[in-house]
């Protein structure tokens, strides 16, 4: 049996990413399969909070490694709604794992018919700017106590993908930012995977790698000494 660390604590996990319409049946999307973030959920439980999954459009792996150990999940899609769902769930909240891989950019203006070739040039894309949900709650706290982890995928060769991550940590003002390096073939839906744990300076406080469960219980173990 490991630590019931987390006992009493109300924590909120988002997994999975989100997905914007182009038109009523195509959306612009990612890779992310919400395995890591149900794996957080999952942990948490284990160790005693009470934890929400937001999920954005995970697989049903994580699906089912979130609802077996105990977790409540809310399905959204669009991080419009994630957005939403984030906001009220944290105001009764300890901690924030933002784990989703959340959509930069979405349509400007979702076609409300199916996108058709007519035979002239193709269409061109108007995007927009999302809301960066991280740094919003980040800045802008329900209560002071809440917690706020976020994650920072990024592609490169190690030392560069620290250095994003310690640029990100500072721009972010989360308390935690877990960084990972991903490619087609790393990170994204894989089994295993690699964390380097920033605090809001950028400076490391630790780092786990293994199957993602391993990786949660290295994640878990930095939160609890923070609510403590
Ligand atoms: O900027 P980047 O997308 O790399 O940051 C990743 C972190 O920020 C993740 O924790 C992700 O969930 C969060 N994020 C967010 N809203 C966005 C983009 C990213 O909350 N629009």
């Amino acid at each position: 049996l490991g630590p019931a660390d987390l006992a009493g604590r109300r924590v909120v996990v988002t997994a999975g990413g989100t997905r914007e319409p182009l038109d009523p049946v195509r959306f612009l999307g990612n890779r992310s399969s919400g395995r890591q973030g149900a794996a957080l959920a999952a942990e948490a439980a284990r160790r005693g909070a009470d934890v929400r999954l937001l999920a954005a459009s995970v697989d049903e792996v994580a699906r089912r490694t979130a609802t077996a150990a105990g977790v409540a999940v809310t399905d959204v899609t669009t991080t419009a709604e994630l957005r939403d769902a984030v906001r009220a769930a944290v105001a009764d909240a300890d901690v924030l794992v933002m784990a989703a891989a959340v959509a930069d950019f979405r349509p400007a203006a979702p076609a409300t018919g199916k996108i058709k070739k007519d035979g002239g040039a193709p269409p061109t894309l108007t995007l927009v700017e999302n809301p960066d949900i991280l740094a919003e709650v980040a800045a802008d706290r329900p209560h002071p106590r809440l917690v706020v982890v976020g994650f920072a995928a990024e592609t490169g060769e190690p030392e560069e993908v620290l250095a994003l991550g310690r640029a990100k940590a500072r721009r972010k003002g989360a308390d935690l930012l877990a960084v990972n390096a991903v490619g087609t073939d790393r990170g994204f839906g894989d089994v295993t995977n690699a964390i380097t744990v920033l605090d809001a300076d950028g400076e490391v406080v630790g780092s786990g790698a293994g199957t993602k469960a391993e990786v949660a219980a290295t994640l878990w173990d930095l939160v609890a000494d923070r609510l403590r």
